[in-house]
């Protein structure tokens, strides 16, 4: 039973994207949270796992951290996004109390939550399913992987900031890390204040500001990854 429905939630799942960073505060949410919101206006189904257990922002972008995540036979049913159900969202931050509240979960019990997190959602059938993680490489990030790889082609996008490698490169240092791990460089998306507005109220930017600067670089990371432009991990 617990090993059907570990298999059976991703079965519907096309492709896995997972989003990382060396730091924090450098967008990851961001970027998630946009191509969701992208890919919908591509007319895929998207699903977003939100593995930050210490700061789940993703609810707070997609304004739906009032909603609630309940229980159905093949495990948790995800908060839908908009009416048409085209973006589904598993978020720890449903299971908390307050929405602010972080969770001090350490070892054993984080890799549970975590292993659960990936096979007990019930997602249905996804085109991508995008896990936005916490930043650096910790045991998140490894009971994540370990969980998924089994089941899908799993890339990764790596999301930094030019500030974060001044001592290593001039500029550029997203396009020199890139060229340097001989992975494909994605896109620039410049600071847009825009950008931040939209996330913070829990608009569509996608939608709403097609002329602001960040629009053509998320539309071309966007096309990308439809493309299947991803570096997979193995
Ligand atoms: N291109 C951008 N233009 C303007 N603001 C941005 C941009 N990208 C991110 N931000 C803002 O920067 C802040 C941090 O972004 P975000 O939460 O996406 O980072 P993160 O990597 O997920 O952080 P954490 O590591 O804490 O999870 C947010 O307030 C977000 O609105
Ligand atoms: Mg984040």
């Amino acid at each position: 039973m617990e090993a059907a429905r570990e298999t059976g939630n991703l079965t519907g799942i096309r492709q896995i994207i997972l989003v990382l960073s060396g730091k924090g505060g450098v967008g990851k949410s961001t970027i998630s949270t946009e191509l969701a919101l992208a890919l919908r206006h591509w007319g895929k189904k998207v699903g977003i796992l939100d593995v930050d257990l210490c700061g789940p922002s993703i609810p707070r972008m997609l304004k739906v951290q009032d909603k609630a995540v309940h229980q159905c036979d093949n495990g948790w049913v995800p908060v839908f996004v908009d009416q048409e159900q085209t973006i589904s969202l598993m978020s720890v931050g449903f299971l908390l109390e307050k929405p602010d509240e972080a969770v001090v979960w350490r070892g054993p019990k984080k890799n549970a939550l975590i292993k659960q997190f990936v096979s007990d959602v019930a997602w249905g059938d996804l085109d991508y399913l995008i896990v936005d993680t916490p930043p650096g490489t910790s045991d998140e990030h490894i009971s994540t992987v370990e969980a998924l790889r089994p089941y899908k082609p799993l890339g990764a996008i790596l999301v930094t900031t030019p500030q974060e490698c001044t001592n290593l490169f001039s500029k550029g240092g997203g396009e020199e890390l890139a060229k340097h791990a001989k992975v494909p460089f994605l896109g620039c998306v410049p600071l847009d204040p825009q950008l931040t507005k939209s996330l913070e109220e829990g608009h569509d930017f996608i939608q709403e500001f097609p002329k602001s600067p960040a629009f053509p670089a998320l539309i071309s990371i966007t096309q990308q990854i439809l493309n299947g432009t991803l570096t997979q991990i193995s």
